[in-house]
């Protein structure tokens, strides 16, 4: 395990790069934890017709903004390039398409800067986000934690025995809870990103839908858990599928109808990501919580895990929410801590879109 310490003690300014999916992002983060810069691109508007991210497209755009983004990032951090100690970037998991313009882009940035090169797991940088912050802990002197990673791609529950280690205990079978959201927003009409909407809509519900919606639990059995604990499993496609059926068996008659629906598939997704939190906590050991992903936005989601954490009696940690969603300060504040793969590893890797979290330099 590639947990770094080298520069420990002394100021460490490391230049992260991310386009692992639809938004092109650099920034500058000193020691791990102090954002210098966070310079975002997001290509929203451009999937916002499609209804969903079209990998073609934002692997053009961020060929398009790449330049820009890093350059940006790095004149806002106040540091003139000489003063980047590295170069960190995601090398999977993500699109193809979107994960090798970063890549390429990074190697080409490290080389001109003659500065190491750190390549680090998109899922495990979101679980650092909660430690973007003035106010937060020294990962290191945590303890254990659990991970929870919710986002547009992902969906899993991490064991963290130690700052740097990750072993999946439990995930999705099928769409993330991001998807989840996305498409019921699609379905009711509600346009795209799904979440945000959802989330807004959902406080102004007056009532329920007048059937609950199903558990999310995996059926029994199938093979598609690979060894996994199926209670700390979840299955959204018979959510989505449910969702549909109501909708095309009795539309939503005006606002009311579409607020209480929007309301109980919300209230299904956070239950079932409560529920299997609150398992995985159950099994002792954690001294905390750490979330992260764009659906760690959901207000919802937000107060229905500080009871969880609460009644487990761990320590939530939750991002700044400019933190929640994709961005390059969780890669290059990871990259300070952890890198997957440094040195000429870095510099000849490929993309790893399937890649997953705990892996180590076996590509
Ligand atoms: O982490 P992220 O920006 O990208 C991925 O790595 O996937 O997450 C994007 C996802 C989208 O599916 C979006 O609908 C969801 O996060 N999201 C939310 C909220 N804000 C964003 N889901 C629920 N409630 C929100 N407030
Ligand atoms: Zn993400």
């Amino acid at each position: 395990m590639a947990l770094a310490r080298e520069k420990r003690g002394t100021q460490m300014n490391i230049l992260g790069i991310e386009t692992s999916c639809d938004e092109t992002a650099a920034a500058v983060v000193r020691d791990g934890r102090e954002v210098l810069s966070n310079t975002v691109f997001s290509q929203i508007p451009l999937h916002k017709p499609w209804g969903g991210v079209v990998p073609e497209i934002a692997g053009r755009s961020h060929v398009e903004k790449i330049g820009g983004v890093v350059d940006e990032a790095l004149s806002s951090s106040g540091l003139a390039p000489g003063e980047i100690d590295a170069v960190a970037v995601t090398f999977g998991p993500g699109l193809s398409a979107s994960l090798i313009v970063g890549l390429n882009a990074a190697k080409g940035l490290a080389l001109a800067l003659g500065k190491p090169l750190y390549c680090v797991n998109h899922i495990e940088a979101h679980l650092h986000t909660p430690f973007l912050s003035a106010s937060a802990p020294d990962p290191l002197s945590v303890g254990r934690m659990l991970g929870l990673a919710v986002s547009g791609g992902h969906t899993a529950w991490i064991d963290m025995p130690r700052y740097g280690e990750y072993r999946i205990i439990g995930q999705t079978l099928d769409d993330a809870c991001g998807e989840a959201f996305d498409k019921a927003a699609k379905l009711l009409g509600l346009g795209y990103p799904g979440g945000p909407v959802i989330d807004r809509i959902a406080k102004t519900a007056k009532s329920r839908a007048s059937a609950a919606f199903p558990k999310c639990s995996p059926r029994p059995g199938t093979d598609a858990l690979g060894g996994l604990d199926a209670s700390l499993c979840v299955s959204f496609s018979g959510l989505k599928t449910s969702l549909l059926y109501r909708v095309r068996n009795s539309p939503p008659q005006g606002e009311d109808e579409v607020a209480a629906l929007a309301a109980s598939y919300q209230d299904a997704i956070v239950d079932a990501v409560a529920v299997r939190t609150a398992r995985a906590l159950k099994r002792g050991g954690y001294a905390a919580l750490t979330v992260g992903g764009g659906v760690s936005l959901n207000s919802a989601l937000r107060e229905r895990l500080a009871r969880v954490a609460a009644d487990a009696g761990v320590r939530l940690l939750l991002a700044e929410p400019r933190y929640c969603g994709d961005n390059a300060a969780m890669i290059a504040g990871l990259a300070f801590y952890r890198r997957t793969l440094e040195g000429a590893a870095a510099f000849s890797a490929d993309i790893v879109p399937s890649l997953r979290p705990g892996a180590e330099a076996a590509h």
